[in-house]
């Protein structure tokens, strides 16, 4: 893993941006893989502008997203794929058809964690992977304890992550999600980190010095071979101090 530090918040997105629209400038019909939640919306911001511009274009471009609370449908404001298309799709040249969300509404989870799975694959595989963290360590909604060799598939969140999530939102969230699984996304030819905060700074020294363990799911992320993190000055801080925070996390 390569640790990129920045002052702010800003500068992070902004090297996001040149990441994702250099693989979209470099091959047109990328598959990108995305995430949802605070961190990456000035990455999305970024986007779109270059998108108004026409400096960029999504018209051949086929994006995955992570994950989707269940029982929400797309029309619901606290559905990711709202959120997404808020924040990204409605902004840029996407064809519809290429845009692949799971269905939080699905009565068969399995099924549907099945078709996304073969989805990916008929795709070609993801070519570029974007995560967030939880501040426990999570990516995607693989909490503490999920298993290194898992697919797609409904999860249930931690307390934390339902507690936080639910005071981002300003409402309460879903229990359960639908999830790529850490070898779904540990399949991405390339992977970006996205994390700022402070409350961030434990888990992502855990993450980059600690050793590979459930406990961590980002700390599977060691194993690949093209990640690149980029942090804020302030989640950066622990990484390299030895301080770990691993019991207090769970
Ligand atoms: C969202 C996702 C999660 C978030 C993580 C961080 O699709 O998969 O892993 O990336 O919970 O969320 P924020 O960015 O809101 O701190």
């Amino acid at each position: 893993m390569k640790l990129h530090v920045f002052e702010t918040y800003r500068e992070l997105s902004l090297r996001a941006v040149s990441i994702v629209a250099g693989q979209v400038l470099r091959k047109p019909d990328s598959v990108l893989g995305l995430a949802t939640g605070a961190t990456p919306v000035g990455l999305y911001e970024g986007l779109a502008e270059l998108c108004r511009r026409a400096l960029i274009s999504f018209a051949q471009i086929r994006t995955f997203n992570l994950d989707e609370y269940v029982g929400l449908s797309k029309h619901d404001p606290q559905s990711y794929a709202h959120f997404m298309q808020e924040h990204l799709f409605r902004h840029t040249d996407i064809d519809p058809d290429n845009v692949h969300l799971l269905d939080g509404t699905t009565r068969d989870a399995r099924n549907e964690c099945e078709r996304y799975e073969a989805a990916i694959e008929q795709a070609g595989g993801i070519d570029l992977q974007v995560l967030g963290m939880g501040r426990n360590g999570h990516i995607g909604f693989n909490e503490p304890g999920s298993p290194f060799g898992g697919r797609t598939r409904k999860v249930r969140l931690s307390e934390d992550t339902v507690a936080r999530n639910s005071a981002w939102a300003g409402t309460s969230v879903p229990r359960e999600s639908l999830s790529m699984g850490l070898r779904t996304i540990m399949n991405a030819r390339e992977i970006v980190l996205l994390v700022s905060g402070k409350d961030k700074a434990p888990a992502l020294a855990d993450a980059l010095g600690g050793p590979v363990v459930p406990d961590v799911p980002a700390s599977i992320l060691q194993l690949h071979p093209a990640v690149s993190v980029f942090a804020d000055r302030a989640s950066a801080s622990l990484v390299g101090s030895g301080e770990r925070a691993l019991s207090a996390r769970r």
